[in-house]
């Protein structure tokens, strides 16, 4: 099979990408404790996976302390951090490759052990999720109730999403994408499951979809716009996430955004909602990328279930410009070259995604070796 419409050049922004292939954003937990920085290991996967016109989205990064959800993910709020980062920006920049870092704030999806002070994780509303989570020493424990955001303090929430992209761009990223996805903080606001506010920022579509437009504004002001992108998940299960009305909320989201010219809007297919968390994709989902194509006219990455053949056949239709790959590219870091030259994959090994150290993160062979 020849795939020439993914491996035809695209224009993100102000960058020339000479493929379509794009890495998905992924959290290996696999930062320095204590700081939570990039270090020479996530250089390595990093510069493993890039390709001279390919573009890596770099696995979501805490904005602050309190935006973290799990042990070990990497953060973009301290010198130390934005040092890690620079090394991996360089390893990648050295072989041609872009890359951007997933901006993240994980609200009510944390624990107290790894908040500020043991303090309470905060969200939208007061919404416990049900289910289990991983305190600071990878213990599984039942989720806490989050505390709910004050009206004034949102603004210091978007201010660490801004302080965030600043860093972004001291640590040498090419843009940002700003994690809107799989039931995190910026998702919490805006599905009416996890949001029953009653000020300006919960109830009509409108109020809810107000934390995402300040934060990609201060992410614009930042870094101008089409150097910014948004991820979004409509119909996304995970974390306990949903809404009511989907095609509503996410048609006022793209109507919001649309004009802005941002650098990319990047969908995750309802069929891998749980973000990757089962080998199998969901049946009989509604496509985010058919129903909300007529609502984008820039440029839309799509992700979740995806191989070369269904990738190459979504870019044909004009249902996405590019795709994203995530446990694909986990288990091959040479995947653009394996599917231009339609190579077998390696498979993936599910134990080894979060945590650890070498193995199933820069130990997965290259066809050529
Ligand atoms: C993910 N996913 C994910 N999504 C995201 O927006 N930020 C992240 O940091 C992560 N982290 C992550 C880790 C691991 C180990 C997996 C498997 C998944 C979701 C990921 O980007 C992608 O949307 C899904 O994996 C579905 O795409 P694939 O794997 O079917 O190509």
């Amino acid at each position: 099979m020849s795939f020439s419409k993914l491996f035809a050049p695209l224009t993100v922004g102000p960058y020339r990408l000479s493929h379509r292939v794009i890495m998905a954003p992924l959290t290996r937990m696999r930062a320095q404790d204590g700081t939570v920085a990039a270090h020479a290991l996530n250089v390595l996967h990093y510069k493993q996976r890039a390709s001279d016109g390919g573009l890596i989205i770099a696995e979501a990064s805490q904005v602050s302390q309190a935006g973290q959800g799990y042990p070990a993910t990497p953060g973009i709020h301290s010198e130390r951090q934005i040092e890690g980062w620079r090394d991996v920006t360089e390893a990648v920049h050295l072989k041609g490759g872009r890359i951007f870092l997933q901006l993240w704030h994980v609200g009510r999806v944390s624990h107290s052990s790894l908040q500020p002070n043991g303090a309470l994780p905060v969200a939208p509303s007061a919404i416990r999720i049900n289910g289990e989570t991983l305190t600071a020493s990878w213990k599984s424990v039942p989720f806490e109730t989050p505390r709910a955001l004050e009206t004034e303090e949102i603004a210091e929430v978007v201010e660490s999403f801004r302080q965030g992209a600043e860093n972004a761009k001291l640590a040498g990223f090419d843009g940002v994408e700003l994690h809107g996805a799989n039931g995190y903080l910026v998702e919490q606001f805006l599905q009416s499951r996890s949001n029953q506010r009653s000020d300006q920022y919960g109830g009509s579509v409108e109020n809810r979809c107000r934390f995402l437009k300040e934060t990609v504004d201060a992410l614009i002001d930042v870094w101008g716009s089409d150097r910014v992108a948004v991820r979004l998940s409509p119909y996304g299960v995970a974390n306990e996430s949903g809404d009511d009305d989907p095609v509503s909320l996410y048609r006022h989201v793209l109507r919001q955004l649309n004009p802005l010219g941002l650098g990319y809007l990047h969908f995750i297919e309802p069929r891998s909602s749980g973000a990757g968390r089962a080998d199998v994709n969901h049946q009989n989902v509604p496509s985010a990328l058919e129903l909300f194509r007529s609502d984008w006219s820039g440029v839309l990455i799509g992700a979740g279930g995806f191989d070369g053949a269904s990738a190459e056949a979504t870019v044909a239709s004009g249902r996405a410009d590019a795709i994203a790959f995530g446990r694909a590219f986990i288990a091959n870091p040479d995947l653009p070259t394996r599917l231009k030259l339609n190579i077998p994959l390696n498979p993936y090994n599910r134990a080894t995604f979060y945590g650890g150290g070498a193995a199933g993160y820069t130990d997965y062979s290259r066809y050529e070796t």
